[in-house]
């Protein structure tokens, strides 16, 4: 077997799934460095890139945080093991880049038990990532720096926000680089009388980037508030006034950052993209969404599944209680449809990242790390 000329094993491996791939390994020493080779890590993640997309959906139900996986093509949803987080700890998908989650268990009560975890869903491979100085907060970022050339330079930046000595609130802005294994301190950067929600977060270029909607100068406004990964600095980026100011979710959408904005005045949810990078005009609303509250039933969007689908809660109220629990649906642009799946969430615990699969190692051992 292993006088296969490398090139044809290149091409049949790069046909197989993640899980095939992982048992070959041990065939032999020859399979073992090829598929743990930088050269061919790369290389199943341009082929996954292109091929093989799907989505990880994380809600909780009954306090149970749980994972999903969605594969657009079967429109199905099947569970994934997330065992190495302790039972009952509650925790949030932060993110995604080239087949590796990020999570993070925040848990306000005891705030030194929070913890940070990288995870190749693909694989199974975890690790929890080594305590920051000042505790894991529950502002999180992942990002990753597409300029070095590593698909495995991830950071993670960890925020904490102080604010006993009101006006004068501070912040303590922690970053991990993945590849140095090491936190590096920022101190007070992030102008923390900002906000304290960030919402999701979606990772474009270098960029960490959320859509928070904060109170500034006695007005409640929606900003694009962006962590350069390279950089180790913030950013902050206004939206046009034009622009409804209720932003629900942030996402990626035909290679530009998107928001699901709902409009108060129509009670539908618009979709706008902003069609340069950085550049303020170039937001433009692509469709609108025309789920308004329809007597005892409400929307809630949770974001674009990689088929360009939206999923939403769909929550009952009883008055304005929330009737526990909600369900899971998914909107269809064409054909203005909401399929529902048969999963019960509890209200606004949903998450959604689009994920990938990955050869994408995190432990030390098959990493060369400097
Ligand atoms: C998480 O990592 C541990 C240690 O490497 C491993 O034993 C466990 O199977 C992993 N968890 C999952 C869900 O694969
Ligand atoms: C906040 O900062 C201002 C200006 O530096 C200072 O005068 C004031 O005493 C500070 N307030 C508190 C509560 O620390
Ligand atoms: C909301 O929708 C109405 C009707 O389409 C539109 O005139 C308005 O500009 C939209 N935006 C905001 C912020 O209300």
């Amino acid at each position: 077997m292993a006088s296969f000329p490398i090139d044809v094993l290149v091409e049949i491996f790069l046909l197989l799934s993640v899980k095939p791939l992982v048992r070959f390994r041990c065939v032999c020493k020859s399979w073992n460095s090829l598929l743990t080779s930088p050269f061919f890590i790369k290389a199943y993640l341009e082929r996954s890139i292109k091929l093989h997309k799907f989505n990880l959906l994380k809600y909780n139900f009954n306090k149970i945080s749980r994972v999903q996986i969605h594969y657009s093509p079967k429109n199905e949803l099947s569970n994934l093991d997330t065992s190495f987080i302790k039972d009952g700890e509650k925790f949030e998908l932060v993110g995604s880049c080239n087949g590796i989650a990020c999570l993070s268990s925040f848990n306000s009560k005891i705030p030194h038990r929070s913890k940070i975890f990288l995870w190749n869903p693909s694989t199974g491979e975890n690790i929890t990532l080594p305590q920051p100085s000042h505790h894991v907060s529950n502002l999180v970022g992942f990002g990753f720096n597409p300029l070095s050339g590593h698909p495995d330079d991830f950071s993670i930046v960890n925020m904490n926000i102080y604010l006993e000595q009101h006006p004068n609130y501070t912040s303590q802005v922690e970053v991990y680089s993945f590849r140095r294994n090491c936190w590096k301190q920022l101190g007070n950067i992030f102008a923390p009388s900002l906000t304290q929600r960030l919402g999701n977060q979606v990772i474009f270029k270098n960029f960490i980037c959320w859509c928070p909607c904060v109170y500034l100068d006695d007005k409640f406004v929606a900003l694009l508030i962006l962590f350069d990964v390279v950089q180790d600095d913030f950013q902050k980026i206004a939206l046009p006034d034009i622009m409804p100011l209720g932003i629900k979710v942030i996402n990626l959408l035909e290679g530009c950052l998107s928001v699901i904005a709902h409009n108060s005045s129509t009670e539908n949810y618009e979709v706008w993209i902003m069609k340069e990078f950085g550049v303020c005009k170039s937001w433009i609303k692509l469709y609108t969404i025309g789920v308004s509250m329809r007597e005892l039933f409400s929307y809630q969007p949770v974001g674009f599944a990689n088929s360009g689908e939206v999923f939403f809660i769909d929550t009952a109220y009883m008055g304005l209680r929330v009737k526990s629990p909600s369900r899971l649906v998914l909107y269809n642009i064409q054909s203005e449809k909401f399929e529902a799946f048969h999963v019960k969430v509890d209200y606004e615990t949903t998450q959604l990242v689009t994920c990938l699969e990955s050869l994408i190692s995190l432990s030390s051992t098959n990493n060369v790390k400097h």
